[in-house]
Parts: structure tokens; C-alpha cells; sequence
């Protein structure tokens, strides 16, 4: 079967870009640093983004590309159907995502609507904090924006890859990016705010515990969309010219930037306003309403913001569901409607699980997570580390380094002076990092 392609240089930057930069980045990322101390979460985050991610990146496009199939397909493809096992994780671990993500996602449309409606002109933060958490809570709402969520992600998949994907994220995600350094500027001259970049950028290093470790690698993992074959599965989909290296230095980079630049909105903010950066998945929607208050014209910038978040975690949902839509097409020999329409069926059942347990269902816990909280755990930390140690190891030691070799560097036409050594991190450091983080979780072995 011939795959379709991307249709050109930008569109593969756009679409993939587009995968990794979303909610991952504008809200988990600053709830994550909250919770862990701030600066010395940050370093060790950047640590695993340029020494894990970046390698992983590579090697899932390289992967993808090589392979010619979806995540299953393409252990198959290349010979090595022992490797299936990534395929089942991540194909699992995309329904997990998708069940807390798509409720995250029919947050900010409530939000959008809430700006358009109400506006949150005079509203104090305890307000806004008490708003969220009646939303959150509500029973019937967050279910119908959650539900609203999936089908517009399932709309988009059935138009197909190219056309739908990269349209969208080619114009609007410079557009959020502009915006969010606005906000940057604006968080930065409230009064007090200094007190916010002093928590992003002095580290304390004795905050550093196991905890820090395994959160900073689980986000830097969620953030770039990895260790679950959604990169796979956009790499297969990229044409043979395209710089495999140059896009996963790009897609690093601006995702890292985009985290950034967040973080630095979210927290200036926070300490003017005298509120605790350890609230948690809240903290977004409390903050940047607050900072809308204090904006001229903070009517439409709150409207502008919340539309342009949508769209973004859109463009992170959609490489979701594609992954198992291809999956479940491929494999099952499905048709793509089908297969999509029966995957957001199972995305909905799931959502409507983490949904509740924001409310009615707060105390129903497993192994002492709430659903919202065990679909995240599961993935961010367990998952998708797991998958990309499989990957490392994988395109590391199993396969033939001369054909990893020709499919990073186009056959040969590209230079790859970093070859040696990314096949060294690949080898040996990402191994090494992610079973040390894991045995030192558990308490059997201490950094
Ligand atoms: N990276 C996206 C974000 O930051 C979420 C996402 C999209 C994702 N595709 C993924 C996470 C695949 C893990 C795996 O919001």
C-alpha cells in the first residue's frame, strides 16, 4: 500500500510540532513544576528532554519511516515481530491518554465559552479557583464538552492525514505562540512577579527526589509524544527526503520553548497573586483568567487563549487517535471509519470515567489514584518510559545498525557526524537513565 505522505517540508514540521505542543506543555508542564519544586524540576526536565527525548524522537521517525506501517506494523515490517509488545503498550497507553486528555480538552472549551459569555472581568482568584472546581465536578457539562472533543478530533481523522492535520497547525500554532509570550510580558510586570522567574530559574537541589526524577521523565516523555509510536506512526507517513535529525531538533526545541514560555506566563502570576503553585491540574485555569483580569482588552485575549489551546491540544489528540486508527485499519484490516469512529467510542467510555472521578466519583480509587489520576500515572510514568527504553533498546542493539544508519542519514546523501554518538546515548545512557530512575522509584538503588 502506498502510505500517504505529508505534503511538504513545512506540513511535516507542522504536524508533528503540532503532536507534541499541547496541553502537555501549557498545562501539565506548569502544574508539574509546581508540584515539584520549581527550578530544580526544570533542570532535571531539560536534562531528559535533550538526552532521551531527542535521541527517542529520532529513532521513532527513523522507525516509522523504515517500517512503512503503523506502530505494530512496523516491528513486523523490519523483521522483528518479537518486538510487537511496543505496539500493544503504546496502542494502550493512547487510549489511557485520551481518556484524561480529552476531559482536559472540554475544559478549555468551557472556558472558551465562559470568556465569551461571562468574561472574567472583576473576578478574584479564590473565585476563579472555586468556578473551576463547581465546573469540574458537575456530573452532565464536562461529559458533553469531553464528548464534543472526541468527535471534532474523529471529524478531522476521517478527512484523512494530510489534508486535515496539516492545515490546521500550519496557521494557528505560531498564533498561540505570539500570544503566550504576550502574556509572558504581562505576568512579568505584575507586581511581585519577579518572585515567579526566581522559582522557575534558582534551583534548590535538595528538592530532587525520585519522585522529581520519574515526573520530570514521565513529562518529558508526554510532552514530545513519545515512547507510544505516535511518532512512529507520523514518521512512516514522512517522505524520503525529509531530514529525519533536523525535524526532531526542531519539533525538541520549539516544544521545549513552548513549555517555557508557559511556565513563564503561569508563574510570575501565581506569586502576585499570592497563590500556591502546588495546586495542580487547576492551575492553569485559575491563573491565566486572573491574569486576563489584569489586561487591557482581557476580554479578548481570554476568548483568543482558550480558542487557540483548543486547537492545539486538537492537533495532539488527532496524532492520538491516528495512531490507533491506523492501528486498528491496518492490523484488523478495517476500514479507517470504522476503526476510528469504534476508537472514539472507547476514548469517550474512558473520558467519561475520568470525568466523573473529578466529581461524583472522587472517591473511588484505584491503587490509590482516582481514574483521572491512574490513566495519567499509568501512561506519563509507566508506559511510555517503557516503550521508549523498548525503542532505545530496539534501534540500539537489535537492529541492523547499517540500516538505521542509511534511514537517518537519507541513504547516505545526509552527514550524520552525530551517528557515533547517538548511537552510543541510544546504547547505553537512555538505558541506563530510565532503569536507574525506575529502580530508584522503587527504592532499590539511590542516585
Ligand atoms: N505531546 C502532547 C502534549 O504535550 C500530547 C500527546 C500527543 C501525546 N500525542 C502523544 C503524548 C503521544 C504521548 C504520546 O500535549
Amino acid at each position: 500500500m502506498n502510505r500517504t505522505n505529508f505534503g511538504s517540508k513545512l506540513g511535516v514540521l507542522a504536524a508533528t510540532a503540532g503532536s507534541a505542543v499541547g496541553l502537555g506543555n501549557i498545562w501539565r508542564f506548569p502544574y508539574e513544576v509546581g508540584e515539584n519544586g520549581g527550578a530544580a524540576f526544570i533542570l532535571v526536565y531539560f536534562t531528559c528532554i535533550f538526552l532521551i527525548g531527542f535521541p527517542i524522537m529520532l529513532s521513532e521517525f527513523a522507525l516509522g519511516r523504515l517500517g512503512q506501517q503503523n506502530v505494530m506494523g512496523t516491528f513486523r515490517a523490519m523483521g522483528h515481530k518479537r518486538w510487537n509488545w511496543i505496539g500493544y503498550a503504546g496502542v494502550l497507553c493512547c487510549f489511557l491518554i485520551m481518556g484524561f486528555y480529552a476531559v482536559v480538552m472540554g475544559w478549555t472549551l468551557e472556558y472558551v465559552y465562559q470568556a465569551v459569555v461571562y468574561g472574567f472581568e472583576g473576578k478574584t482568584a479564590e473565585d476563579l479557583s472555586q468556578a473551576f472546581t463547581d465546573f469540574s465536578s458537575q456530573t452532565g457539562r464536562p461529559i458533553y464538552w469531553s464528548a464534543v472533543c472526541i468527535v471534532a478530533t474523529c471529524a478531522v481523522i476521517l478527512q484523512g492525514v494530510t489534508k486535515g492535520i496539516e492545515r490546521v497547525s500550519k496557521m494557528l500554532m505560531p498564533l498561540l505562540f505570539v500570544l503566550l509570550i504576550i502574556l509572558g510580558v504581562r505576568s512579568l510586570t505584575l507586581e511581585g512577579g519577579m518572585e515567579g522567574l526566581r522559582f522557575l530559574f534558582t534551583p534548590d537541589f535538595s528538592k530532587i527526589d525520585p519522585d522529581v526524577l520519574l515526573s520530570a521523565m514521565g513529562q518529558a516523555f508526554f510532552s514530545l509524544s513519545l515512547g507510544m509510536g505516535c511518532m512512529i506512526t507520523y514518521g512512516s507517513y514522512m517522505s524520503k527526503k525529509n531530514n529525519l535529525g533536523l525535524t526532531a531538533f526542531q519539533v525538541t526545541s520549539i516544544d521545549t520553548l513552548v513549555a517555557l514560555l508557559s511556565a513563564i506566563a503561569v508563574f510570575p502570576a501565581v506569586f502576585a497573586m499570592g497563590m500556591s503553585p502546588a495546586q495542580g491540574p487547576q492551575l492553569v485555569f485559575v491563573t491565566l483568567p486572573s491574569i486576563f483580569t489584569q489586561m487591557p482588552g482581557g476580554y479578548v485575549w481570554a476568548i483568543a487563549f482558550f480558542v487557540l489551546l483548543a486547537i492545539a491540544a486538537l492537533t495532539s489528540t488527532i496524532s492520538l487517535v491516528e495512531v490507533v486508527t491506523a492501528f486498528f485499519s491496518e492490523e484488523f484490516k478495517m476500514k479507517r471509519r470504522t476503526a476510528a469512529i469504534m476508537c472514539s467510542a472507547i476514548i469517550l467510555g474512558m473520558a467519561v470515567l475520568a470525568s466523573l472521578s473529578m466529581g461524583i466519583w472522587a472517591n473511588v480509587k484505584i491503587l490509590g489514584h482516582t481514574f483521572f489520576d491512574l490513566f495519567d500515572t499509568i501512561s506519563a510514568k509507566y508506559l511510555m518510559p517503557i516503550g521508549g527504553l523498548g525503542i532505545s533498546i530496539f534501534s540500539g542493539w537489535v537492529l541492523d545498525q547499517k540500516r538505521l544508519e542509511l534511514e537517518v542519514t537519507n541513504q547516505g546523501t545526509l552527514k550524520a557526524r552525530f551517528f557515533k554518538g547517538y548511537v552510543f546515548v541510544l546504547k547505553y545512557l537512555i538505558p541506563l537513565a530510565i532503569v536507574s530512575i525506575f529502580l530508584n522509584e522503587l527504592g532499590l538503588f539511590s542516585i
